[in-house]
């Protein structure tokens, strides 16, 4: 891979798009999407969990989630995060560091619309992040929304959203033989996009 470019806004962007692409194609890969999400909590340590990118553009990488959860709740504080996808199959990794910001309700219905009835009854069930009492608890709270949007179109619940990770950096990084690995880390800047080659 080589990167002639030192400033072109929408470079990183198509880069990414083209290692997606190649990630979706790839049979090997279970789930291209999956990006492991880091934040930063109130007592500033930081903290990490896989999420599923649901689409991205150039104005970032959307994920969605419930907005009571502990990435929420971290994000409400510090709305500092990271990135990173790995595809193995690939020998691909790609880092992004940012901040996020909440996608607008005409997005978030959007995409809560296009999941399956039985994921919208989960998002409603489901109090993420908290303590359950006990399993029988969870199922009886599946029960009665299955009841309660019986035959209806089940809409989005208020605490649930999603998240715009805006980048500063996108870094690309190809496995290359004996540990001989190319870095492109992409900067934005003023001007637009900086790109420098990193040593492995
Ligand atoms: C492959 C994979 C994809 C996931 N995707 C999501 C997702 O898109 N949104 C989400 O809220 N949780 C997702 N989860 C669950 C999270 O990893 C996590 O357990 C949950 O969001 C609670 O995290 P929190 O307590 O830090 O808020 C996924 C888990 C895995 C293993």
């Amino acid at each position: 891979m080589r990167i002639e470019s030192k400033t072109n806004y929408s470079a990183p962007f198509l880069l990414f798009k083209d290692w997606f692409d190649q990630a979706n194609q790839n049979q090997q890969i279970i789930e291209p999407t999956a990006m492991c999400l880091a934040t930063v909590g109130v007592d500033n340590k930081p903290s990490s969990r896989m999420v599923l990118l649901k689409k991205f553009d150039e104005r970032g990488f959307c994920f969605f989630t419930n907005l009571n959860s502990r990435k929420s709740h971290e994000l409400n504080n510090n709305n500092s995060v990271a990135l990173c996808f790995y595809w193995g199959a690939l020998r691909k990794q790609v880092r992004i560091e940012g901040y996020v910001e909440k996608v607008s309700d005409i997005e978030a219905d959007e995409y809560f619309s296009s999941r399956r009835p039985e994921s919208k009854i989960g998002a409603w069930a489901s109090r993420q992040s908290q303590k359950m009492n006990n399993w029988q608890e969870f199922m009886d709270r599946i029960d009665a929304i299955k009841q309660k949007f019986h035959n209806q179109d089940i809409p989005r619940p208020n605490f649930w959203s999603g998240f715009r990770v805006i980048p500063n950096s996108i870094e690309f990084w190809q496995e290359g033989d004996f540990r001989i690995h190319e870095r492109h880390l992409y900067k934005k800047s003023q001007d637009g996009w900086i790109v420098d080659q990193l040593y492995p």
